[in-house]
């Protein structure tokens, strides 16, 4: 077996309120496999997109660890873990965040262009590969403020996967869509999990996406549940 991509053990995280405390997570165990995918499903204010932000190691834990690939995210120096997350995985935010100053190419091939060694033509190539993907190839020197809600989304995806990462982590990518877009953008995922073999953690409140994903869980009471 080879070692999970992503493993969570007693992950929890408060946030202060003046004197009170707000436990959005309490003791959240998950582990990832290669090429797995994964739903997390909860209400609106759950807890969804804290526990994805701790999983990406975009925001640290108050209780617990996080390990990528065997690596456990606390032990790193801020560099070294900005690299593991480079190198390992994509991030789908749940609001596209794309750089409106630049075209559609360039934030695709942003996060490449973090990476020391890499040639600006093969950037190039790999982003205009990926925009033809997610069936952007036309758009691509449009600026993100001239696409539509379910272009962006799709943009958005083909940034987090220009580094080919072993995980995608996306927070509700379909939530400001209509179905049918909606469905499409899980349609790309999971032609990029098959071809791929790229692992999915997606965060969803729809049941109904949440029910293409292998393994499903529902976060409830600061708790991550089995579904
Ligand atoms: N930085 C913060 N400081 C204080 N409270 C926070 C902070 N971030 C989130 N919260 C609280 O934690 C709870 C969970 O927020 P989170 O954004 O994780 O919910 P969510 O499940 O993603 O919701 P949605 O489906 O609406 O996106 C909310 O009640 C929110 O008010
Ligand atoms: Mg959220």
């Amino acid at each position: 077996m080879s070692e999970p991509v992503l493993e969570a053990r007693g992950l929890g995280k408060d946030f202060r309120e003046g004197r009170s405390t707000l436990t959005v997570l309490s003791a959240v165990d998950l582990t990832v496999d290669c090429g797995e995918r994964v739903a997390i499903v909860g209400a609106s204010g759950s807890g969804k997109s804290t526990l994805l932000h701790l999983l990406g190691g975009l925001d640290q834990p108050t209780r617990g660890t996080v390990a990528i690939r065997g690596r456990t995210l606390s032990g790193l120096g801020e560099r070294e873990r900005a690299r593991l997350r480079n190198e390992t995985l994509g991030f789908v935010y749940q609001f596209h965040h794309l750089l409106p100053e630049f075209t559609l190419l360039e934030n695709v091939a942003m996060p490449l262009l973090l990476r020391r060694g890499v040639s600006l033509a093969d950037v190039r190539r790999d982003a205009l590969t990926l925009l033809g993907e997610v069936g952007l190839a036309d758009r691509k020197s449009h600026r993100p403020a001239e696409l539509s809600g379910g272009e962006r989304q799709r943009a958005a995806v083909a940034r987090a996967l220009i580094t080919r990462p072993a995980l995608l982590l996306t927070d509700e990518p379909t939530g400001n869509l209509d179905p049918h877009t909606g469905e499409g953008v899980y349609d790309l995922l999971l032609a990029l999990n098959a071809r791929h073999g790229t692992a999915l953690v997606v965060v969803t409140h729809e049941m109904k996406l949440a029910r293409r994903m292998e393994r499903r869980f529902r976060l409830d009471e600061s708790v991550l549940s089995p579904l």
